[in-house]
């Protein structure tokens, strides 16, 4: 199967937990500009130390900046993607679709993964992430083997440091301003469809898997 693919929702919806799930499954390429903007922070790029302060603080990275990190891997021609954490924006819907139009390959879908908010803040401020694989837990919903431990590499567990409930606030405030306006956006366009993301991860796969698979290029 492949596809061009749009994974919305809030944070700690849970888009990263399930394009990593869904990405394996479908064979397309899980790009998540949060992950890439903090692989160049890490590395200390020039696109990374324009984007650390924003991040601590719980805004969006500027457009521009965001571009030049997603850009540079979608212009090389990859086919089948899944975008997790963009577009934040409509200039960033825009800009994609304008790219992706200008090369005759359109998005094929958009899936919204629904979290109440009630829910948001425990799922965020309870994750912790693998200081070497990238892996992500839940102190409480997704328990690692040994505390503190990743299962999968074995590496030390840490949180976030746009995590804290300080910063959290801000990053909500700034989804339901900025970004929960894309649903409409795209509902549009007719490529939107919703997932209830208030479930078990295994159930929430199988809808997403369900709502990419109908769009996948396959077979067309
Ligand atoms: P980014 O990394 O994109 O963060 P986000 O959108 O805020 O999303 P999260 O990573 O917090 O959550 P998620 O939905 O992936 O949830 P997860 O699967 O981890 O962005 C970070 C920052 O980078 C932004 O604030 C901004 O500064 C910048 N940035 C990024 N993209 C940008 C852009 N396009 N433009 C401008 N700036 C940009 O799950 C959360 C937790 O819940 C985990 O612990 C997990 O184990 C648990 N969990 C998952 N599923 C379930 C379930 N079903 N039940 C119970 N617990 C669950």
């Amino acid at each position: 199967m492949s596809g061009r693919f749009v994974l919305l929702g809030a944070p700690g919806a849970g888009k990263g937990t399930q394009a990593k799930r869904v990405c394996t499954r479908l064979g397309v390429e899980h790009l998540s500009t949060g992950d890439l903007l903090r692989h160049a922070v890490r590395t200390g790029s020039p696109a990374g130390k324009k984007a650390k302060g924003y991040m601590d603080a719980g805004k969006l990275v500027p457009d521009e900046v965001v571009f030049s990190v997603l850009f540079e891997r979608l212009d090389d021609g990859l086919d089948g993607f899944l975008l997790d954490g963009f577009p934040r924006n409509r200039v960033q819907a825009e800009e994609l679709d304008r790219r992706l139009d200008a090369a005759g390959t359109p998005l094929d879908a958009v899936v919204d993964i629904d979290v109440p908010d009630e829910h948001l803040l425990g799922r965020i401020t309870g994750r912790r992430v693998c200081k070497v694989c990238g892996n992500v837990h839940h102190v409480e919903f997704m328990r690692p083997r040994v505390e503190g431990v990743c299962d999968v590499c074995g590496g030390e567990l840490q949180q976030r440091s746009d995590d804290r409930a300080e910063v959290v606030g801000q990053r909500l405030a700034v989804y339901r301003e900025q970004t929960a306006p894309l649903q409409a956006y795209y509902a549009d366009r007719g490529l939107l469809a919703t997932v209830d993301g208030d479930r078990d991860a295994d159930a929430i796969t199988d809808d997403l898997l369900a709502a990419l698979g109908e769009h996948s290029t396959e077979g067309r």
